[in-house]
């Protein structure tokens, strides 16, 4: 019997949001060589025809707006006001994409004997495999779909089992302004993203650090380009004349908002000189937090996907415990019935310690000390990823120096380290990411490969 894949609020997890037959591997296949069918003519027709259809995808999910936020918060337990962001965002991306379609696709060079044109030309890829998190269910499969189709891609994505019910009214959409065979999901588990690496001519890969890494193996072995966004154990840096109370609302929120689950989230507070005002000022944020369900427009932390989640956070607090840390606030369930989780901030532990180390991706949070900026540097740049991290100060010459020298690949100063501008590159350094960036006008770097065309007069 085929697999069966299933998904459940994380807040009521009586409550079955979907039930559906994993794809087998032929089932992606399938699905790979009607994409393929359908590239041809999608990548040759005018870039203005590919814009159009975007645009018309993005009225579809503008006019889905409600029914895609309830379904976001009712399937993964994000926040409605998050939720409502993530679609509007969602929507600003196929928008964003449509009229980068219309841009300019190549560049002309100077020819060797001064007569012939040179033109460097980009072309689609063919089909793109795009493999996402549950965690923003409609904006991280836009934003690799969008850059893929405007450039003359099909692609065929695969969405966390987790998000499977988004994923399934997201393409009924986005469909409906497209070709067919040009989109398509597949629903399935680990089986159907590694059947769909081994037959697609590209990769675009969000989630785990352990999964991106064999993805990008199993794509160099197939020599086709991979482009994996991983993991995150993200540091802010506060500096004594930061503004306390500021720093201390952007941070809680950080680190907590929508239970921690976002790779850019908060997960270390590096505090230069007396710890004390600031512990103080976060714990007070954090407890402030509204935690609840996450239907309710003023809840902030919602909670985590599933109990493996819950009990994920809960070791990682008890092991810091272990190590000789101490909770300043939570690391316990929280209330009701569903995966909820306390926002836990800990002390005490060093920089080398698993919980400052590894990405724990729950609303778990280290503060830990250092005795001046270059101390606090390296602890922020001592771990395996580097994605964001952002730094308080008012202080310009620290804030550029830092910009410079953070090994991420989001710096940010008094501003916190989550958040994406969809029109900016974005990716991260060291294990946080492979291949080239997402977003903004770096998209089109992966989605895209250069063809080198000579034109020489036929006769001298
Ligand atoms: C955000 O911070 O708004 O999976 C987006 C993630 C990231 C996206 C973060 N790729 O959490």
């Amino acid at each position: 019997m085929a697999q069966q894949i299933v998904s459940r609020s994380p807040q009521d997890s009586t409550d079955l949001v979907v039930s559906a037959p994993a794809a087998t591997v032929e089932q992606v296949q399938t699905a790979v060589i009607r994409a393929r069918a359908a590239a041809h003519e999608w990548s040759t027709a005018p870039a203005v025809q590919r814009a159009t259809a975007l645009h018309a995808a993005a009225n579809a999910v503008a006019g889905a707006a409600t029914e895609l936020a309830d379904l976001i918060v009712r399937e993964v337990g994000k926040p409605i006001g998050e939720s409502h962001g993530e679609v509007a965002r969602g929507v600003a991306i196929l928008r964003y994409f449509a009229q980068q379609a219309l841009d300019p696709d190549g560049e002309t060079y100077p020819s060797a004997d001064g007569r012939a044109l040179l033109l460097a030309r980009r072309r689609p890829r063919g089909t793109v495999g795009l493999i996402t998190p549950w965690n923003f269910p409609i904006a991280i499969p836009l934003w690799k779909a969008a850059p893929a189709l405007a450039f003359g891609n099909a692609v065929v994505l695969k969405p966390a089992p987790d998000a499977s019910a988004v994923a399934i009214r997201l393409e009924e959409l986005v469909r409906t302004a497209l070709p067919d065979g040009v989109l398509q999901v597949v629903i399935g588990s680990a089986k159907a993203g590694q059947a769909l690496v081994e037959s697609v001519d590209a990769v675009s890969f969000t989630g785990s650090a352990a999964v991106g890494r064999s993805v990008a193996v199993a794509a160099a072995r197939r020599g086709i380009a991979a482009q994996c966004e991983m993991g995150g154990q993200n540091a802010s840096i506060v500096l004594p004349d930061a503004d306390i109370e500021h720093t201390a609302s952007i941070i809680a929120n950080a680190a907590m908002g929508y239970a921690g689950q976002k790779c850019t989230a908060t997960s270390r507070v590096v505090i230069v000189g007396d710890p004390a005002p600031l512990t103080q000022a976060l714990v007070a944020a954090v407890e402030h937090l509204a935690c609840g369900d996450p239907a309710d427009e003023a809840t902030v932390v919602g909670p985590v996907i599933n109990e493996a989640a819950r009990a994920r956070v809960l070791e990682a607090a008890a092991a810091a415990v272990a190590s000789g840390g101490r909770v300043l606030t939570g690391a316990r369930p929280g209330a009701g019935d569903g995966w909820f989780v306390q926002p836990t901030l800990i002390d005490g532990v060093k920089p080398d310690s698993t919980v400052a180390q590894e990405e724990v991706f729950g609303p778990l949070c280290a503060l830990l000390t250092a005795p001046d900026v270059e101390d606090a540097l390296q602890i922020a740049n001592g771990v395996p990823f580097g994605l964001a991290a952002s730094v308080f100060t008012r202080d310009l010459n620290i804030a550029l120096d830092l910009a410079h020298r953070l090994d991420v690949g989001l710096a940010r100063i008094n501003a916190p380290t989550s958040g994406v501008d969809f029109h900016a590159p974005f990716g991260g350094e060291k294990d946080s990411s492979y291949g080239p960036r997402e977003q903004g006008k770096a998209a089109r770097d992966f989605y895209t490969s250069t063809r080198t065309i000579t034109i020489a007069p036929a006769a001298s």
